[in-house]
């Protein structure tokens, strides 16, 4: 599935994600700007945090208890539509996702 990142420049940089690897990755393989992904995916850096775009909040949901703690503590600029890009697993009915990288945060 084809998922677009906006980097923090806003550049727009749209690549092809396998499926279920998650979005983190997918922007680590394509050498998405913002994107660290420090731990690895393992939801406790907050290097891979973005913002869902707003015409996908529905579809993607919002984020799991630890998810939302570790924004909490570890990112900037956290908003309703924050997402830990590690936590969302790119499937065939997010062909089209767009998440806007804030990335890291200190
Ligand atoms: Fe560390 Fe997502 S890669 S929280």
């Amino acid at each position: 599935p084809r998922i677009t990142f906006i980097e923090p420049d806003g550049t727009v940089r749209t690549v092809e994600a396998a499926h279920d690897e998650s979005a983190m990755q997918a922007a680590k393989r394509n050498g998405i700007d913002g994107i660290i992904g420090e731990c690895g995916g393992s939801c406790i850096c907050a290097t891979c945090h973005c913002h869902v775009d707003q015409a996908w909040l529905t579809r993607v949901g919002p984020a799991g208890d630890i998810e939302a703690d570790v924004l909490e503590f570890e990112a900037t600029d956290v908003r309703p539509e924050s997402r830990l890009a590690c936590q969302i697993p790119i499937t065939d009915a997010l062909a089209g996702l767009v998440l806007h990288v804030v990335g890291r945060s200190r």
